[in-house]
């Protein structure tokens, strides 16, 4: 692709996701700004710092021994795991959640180990069971072209995961059994990957992350600080809606353009520390 096709592609997304005017939520002083530029000139400016709304962090630690018929043996085969191949080959091997029985295949992860954003989403749908990775279906493509208006590729910038590493059949919500006893292999994936920001999308994994009864409405676009057991500094988490969600109601993706923008500053800036 070359820089104008480029270029108009992020600018046709820009309208896709909800922009439809190239303003901030912050009045900006025109009389305070340098004159125009030459008309000629059809570069896309970059987004305005103006929208940006700093939040202050919330401490969230991993979850207290929960009851739950397997919890105890996912807790003690995710804390055995040392890498991220051996965590997979624990999950992938693991008797004590149902749903296994009837997936295809155990869905681990997308992109690349070690990335400074890691993704956490809900649950494989019939998509990613089939093809055995996260986010490859509808959902999956907006979040890419998401990651790609702020500039991330998945095969590069990112680590893509979910709460459930399995489908549940009929891509039903995930039960909270379900999400307890998956939920120690996932603090685990995050220690593994120590991601300098995690992104939580869509209310399950915010709610199974944060231990948050609030729905994502109320949730979104707020940072919090995850205290991972195995870490030794604490991991920003951005929660916001997840693509599904976006797809069903559109008028929604300006919300989360903000929220991309926020975490595109975050790294940007922990990049350069
Ligand atoms: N929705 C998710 O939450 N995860 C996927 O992998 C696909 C769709």
């Amino acid at each position: 692709m070359n820089g104008t096709t480029e270029l108009a592609e992020l600018l046709r997304w820009y309208v896709a996701i909800g922009v439809d005017e190239a303003i901030g939520d912050t009045a900006i002083d025109r009389f305070a700004l340098p004159p125009p530029a030459p008309a000629a000139v059809t570069e896309v400016a970059p987004p305005s710092p103006a929208v940006r709304r700093p939040t202050p962090p919330i401490a969230i630690s991993a979850s207290p021994p929960a009851a739950g018929a397997h919890v105890g043996d996912a807790r003690k085969l995710a804390e055995a795991a040392t890498t991220l191949d051996e965590l997979y080959a624990a999950i992938d091997a693991f008797e004590g959640c149902a749903l296994r029985k009837t997936a295809t295949h155990t869905v681990f992860a997308d992109g690349i180990p070690h990335s400074p954003l890691m993704i956490i989403g809900e649950a494989p749908g019939a998509d990613e069971d089939r093809v055995g990775k996260p986010f490859v279906g509808r959902s999956g493509h907006l979040l890419d072209k998401m990651l790609a208006a702020i500039g991330l590729d998945r095969q590069r910038d990112v680590y893509i995961s979910n709460i459930l590493f399995w489908r549940p059949p009929g891509n039903r919500k995930p039960t909270d059994d379900e999400i307890a006893t998956c939920l120690p292999f996932v603090w685990r994936q995050i220690a593994l990957n120590a991601p300098q920001v995690v992104l939580l999308s869509g209310g399950t994994a915010t709610s199974a992350i944060l231990r948050r009864s609030e729905g994502i409405t109320k949730l979104r676009g707020k940072w919090f600080e995850l205290s991972v057991p195995g870490l030794d500094r604490p991991v920003p988490a951005l929660t916001t809606y997840h693509p599904s969600f976006l797809l069903r109601a559109p008028p929604r993706k300006s919300e989360t353009w903000r929220d991309f923008l926020e975490l595109q500053s975050k790294l940007e800036s922990l990049q350069k520390k």
